[in-house]
């Protein structure tokens, strides 16, 4: 690596000039010694200033270059000066445990650290409802279920935990809130949304105070990501990565409030979305990137790319010089390429030195970057403190999940007060293939990137805190179809609804009703002449208004995660104080459907009985 400058002067002005230089120009460190950009007591600002003067170009294009962990070796940050790693979607260590994941993090970060500068690198995952890569992570509701709680104090609560698991396995990087306002219930990511009304994701904006803590830099200080900016959850028909077809005025109104507040509560980075805005991919979107997040918002942090989104801009496969001068041109200041990681450095590099791409776009994007890592401490403290990872799966964290789910259930129907049901002296038949199932209570991003169904992380099923929650003098019977239920049972529980899936593959272009297994099992229960008490496990409102009159009480209970316990709370007495965050629909003709739009719905946005 060579210095930017060399000046030539005559031999005695020379030794003059050489002495002077040695003393201005920033040397490399030769070995630990502290210059000012590793001095801690300095403002960020000067050590950043510092930092960069002593970068080579390659360094800030390192820097801005974020790879796969499958497609990286410790070596490779060294020699590339890589600046981040990131997991994608249930990519985990083998074996899959919270100190694997340490081991796995402090290996990478020792390649980082091994360069010139030492510059730490920062990890980033998709901690959306829990560590939920982790095997043994708590679990929490998603998103859709924390919107029905109403209540920011509890999901501040919840990224705080969240923070203290991702700290434990050396993660210093979350890829969440998602802040999008799903409009369209058939969005395959309807259920990362915390509400369809800019409100409730503006206000679910404390999970970003709970990540980061009050300021960055805390002993659990996990950055925070506000995604995808812009009008994700907004697209025609609910089309997962497609065009959002609004005037700015009305993309202002229900879009842009989320990530004023998540800016406003000072978030460190900013995720661009996959959709355009009429037309227009976001990953290129100079006005919105630049003039809009960063300049009318002031958004101070740094602008990360969604995984190979670049290669989206022009509608072709893969990417070329002109989408990756586009997308930094832009304003984004990290690219997410996960395998194609070399090829980006090697055209970023060509771009600047052909001017397409200046060096002071360069530059500002490596001071976000680096103000982020100072502020975050990873100078100071760039490996695992393992003081955090036995709290992975605690026990505290489970009980504040249990909470979170008990909050999330939304009554929506119960009549003849069928609920709650008695604890004692009791028969109950419970029937469904989600009530015993981890991996289907859980939804997508849970352990695997689509999630699955199964026993795929230690939790609680529904159908087991239902079985921990009655006394000695009750029966509980299981079938999963509903075979065997007669008379002489008092209540029926149907656990139905969905199973797993992720981002597009869950986004539904025909029916939104329940399927043939569902409505079967639920028949059979009706027949036998018990009440029905049907609880819903699903990412979304379903399409049910025809069912519904022949069900005597219908509890949504969203995508609990782990702790099943908080469901059979809510049956067997706690009161639910869920309120729905979406409006739910009469029929799936009337997708989309939302608050205020003049349609007639099912159940109103806002809608949740009690006891
Ligand atoms: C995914 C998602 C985004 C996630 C990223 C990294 O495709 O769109 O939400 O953070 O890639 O996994």
């Amino acid at each position: 690596m060579t210095r930017h400058h060399r000046v030539r002067r005559p031999f005695s002005l020379a030794l003059l000039l050489v002495a002077v230089t040695a003393l201005a120009v920033p040397a490399r460190p030769a070995n630990a010694a502290t210059y000012p950009y590793q001095d801690p007591t300095l403002p960020v600002a000067t050590r950043v200033a510092d930092l960069l003067a002593r970068m080579t170009l390659d360094e800030k294009i390192g820097q801005m270059t974020q790879a796969e962990r499958g497609s990286v070796t410790a070596a490779d940050l060294t020699t590339y000066r890589l600046g981040s790693i990131l997991s994608g979607g249930g990519s985990a260590p083998s074996p899959n445990t919270a100190t694997s994941w340490a081991d796995m993090y402090d290996g990478f970060q020792r390649g980082a650290l091994a360069t010139p500068l030492a510059i730490p690198m920062i990890y980033g995952v998709d901690a959306v409802h829990g560590h939920n890569n982790v095997v043994g992570a708590t679990i929490f509701p998603h998103n859709i279920g924390l919107g029905a709680t109403r209540d920011p104090a509890l999901v501040q609560q919840i990224g705080q935990a969240v923070a203290e698991e991702v700290s434990g396995t050396g993660v210093d990087w979350d890829f969440a809130p998602c802040l999008c306002v799903a409009r369209d219930d058939r969005w395959g990511r309807t259920y990362e949304s915390f509400g369809e009304t800019p409100d409730l994701p503006s206000d679910m904006t404390t999970l970003i105070t709970g990540l980061q803590g009050p300021s960055l830099g805390g002993p659990t200080s996990v950055l925070a990501t506000a995604k995808h900016y812009l009008g994700d959850g907004g697209t025609a028909g609910g089309d997962d990565q497609g065009d959002t077809r609004l005037t700015e005025a009305e993309l202002r109104t229900v879009h842009l409030p989320p990530f004023q507040a998540a800016v406003q509560r000072g978030v460190g980075s900013v995720m661009i979305s996959y959709s355009s805005w009429n037309g227009v991919k976001m990953h290129g979107n100079r006005y919105l990137i630049t003039t809009v997040l960063k300049g009318e918002l002031g958004f101070t942090g740094f602008v990360v790319s969604d995984w190979n989104g670049i290669d989206q801009i022009d509608g072709a496969a893969g990417f070329t010089a002109a989408e990756v001068t586009a997308a930094v041109n832009a304003g984004i200041d990290m690219v997410m390429v996960p395998a194609a990681w070399k090829t980006f450095i090697s055209t970023l590099r060509a771009e600047v030195q052909n001017g397409h791409v200046p060096l002071s776009r360069i530059d500002d994007a490596n001071r976000r970057i680096l103000t982020k890592k100072f502020e975050l401490g990873l100078f100071e403290r760039p490996y695992t403190d393992r003081s955090w990872t036995p709290t992975v799966g605690s026990v505290s964290h489970r009980a504040l999940a249990r909470q979170a789910v008990r909050e999330s259930q939304v009554l929506l129907k119960n009549t003849g007060s069928v609920l709650p049901l008695a604890r004692a002296d009791n028969k109950i038949f419970v029937a469904g293939r989600n009530a015993d199932n981890i991996g289907n209570q859980s939804g997508g991003w849970t352990i695997s990137w689509q999630g699955s169904s199964g026993n795929i992380t230690p939790g609680t099923t529904i159908l087991q805190g239902i079985r921990a929650a009655v006394g000695p003098t009750t029966t509980v019977t299981y079938n999963q179809r509903g075979t065997g239920i007669d008379g002489s049972y008092r209540a029926a529980i149907a656990v139905v609804g969905e199973t797993p899936y992720a981002e597009g593959q869950g986004d539904r272009t025909g029916s939104m009703s329940l399927d043939r297994e569902d409505l079967r099992t639920i028949a059979t229960l009706r027949n036998a002449g018990v009440p029905v008490i049907v609880v819903l496990v699903s990412g979304r409102p379903m399409d049910i208004a025809t069912e519904l009159p022949r069900w005597d009480a219908l509890l949504a209970s969203w995508l609990p995660g782990t702790e099943g316990a908080g469901v059979a709370d809510v049956l067997f007495g706690a009161a639910p104080t869920g309120k729905l965050p979406m409006t739910w629909m009469n029929s799936v003709s009337q997708q989309p459907i939302n608050a205020g739009d003049g349609q007639v719905p099912l159940f109103a946005q806002g809608y949740g009985l009690t006891y």
